[in-house]
């Protein structure tokens, strides 16, 4: 996501969804939320009215773009606890190993840089027990329109500032050391064609 991305991001970008699904969506993503959490890539803060209410004792926003953490801080306001927000990418979390009891991201693994490091960082600061829930747009599970994903990415990655729109996302969730328990396939709201598939679930470290 570029400076202006970023800047356009909430009203331009994400408004019309918004408003007709994607917050819902972002609620039922994020419904079970609980004790000490960790958001990666949290761009703007449009999650933070969308978590529980009750049962999060810590939050902590993680986002490598200033311009994206910046109007996530001005919005802190709208989470249920106070907000830690800390620059850093998904696949260089600097937490100790076990120290969260949920990790979220949502419509982020189509823009890190490597999905499987990223997978990798979530599954080590994950407490055994703990979830991973996510919300992705996703590669299609229709050939044609996935192959149809297939030409546009490279226009798409870039008008987009960095979005991939054919990742197999789920895929590489299941080849992470997670457990998915909960896959969705839906459609992303007022989205263009290559970006509809999307994918809400929940992940699961095994306990030892
Ligand atoms: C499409 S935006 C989604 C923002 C927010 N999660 C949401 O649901 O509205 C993608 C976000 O991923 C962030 N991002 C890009 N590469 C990342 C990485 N390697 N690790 C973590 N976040 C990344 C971007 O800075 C941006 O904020």
């Amino acid at each position: 996501m570029n400076r202006i991305g970023a800047m356009i991001y909430d009203r331009f970008l994400m408004g019309a969804s918004q408003q007709a699904g994607l917050a819902d969506k972002r609620r039922e993503a994020l419904a079970a939320a609980s004790g000490e959490v960790l958001e990666i890539g949290a761009g703007t803060g449009l999650n933070l009215a969308a978590y529980p209410r009750e049962g999060i004792t810590r939050l902590v926003c993680t986002e490598p773009n200033a311009a994206m953490s910046r109007q996530l801080e001005a919005r802190s306001s709208e989470a249920p606890v106070e907000v830690e927000v800390v620059a850093a990418s998904a696949e260089r979390l600097p937490f100790a190993d076990a120290s969260f009891d949920c990790v979220t991201g949502t419509l982020v693994l189509c823009e890190a840089s490597s999905p499987p490091a990223a997978l990798a960082e979530i599954a080590r600061v994950l407490r055994p027990g703990g979830h991973y829930l996510f919300l992705e747009h996703v590669r299609s599970v229709d050939h044609d329109h996935a192959r149809k994903q297939d030409r546009w990415a490279p226009i798409w990655r870039s008008v987009s500032g960095g979005c991939n729109c054919n990742r197999d996302t789920l895929a590489t969730i299941k080849a992470s050391p997670l457990t998915v328990e909960k896959a969705e396939l839906g459609r992303f709201p007022k989205a263009p064609q290559i970006v509809k598939p999307l994918l809400i679930g929940s992940a699961v470290l095994a306990a030892v």
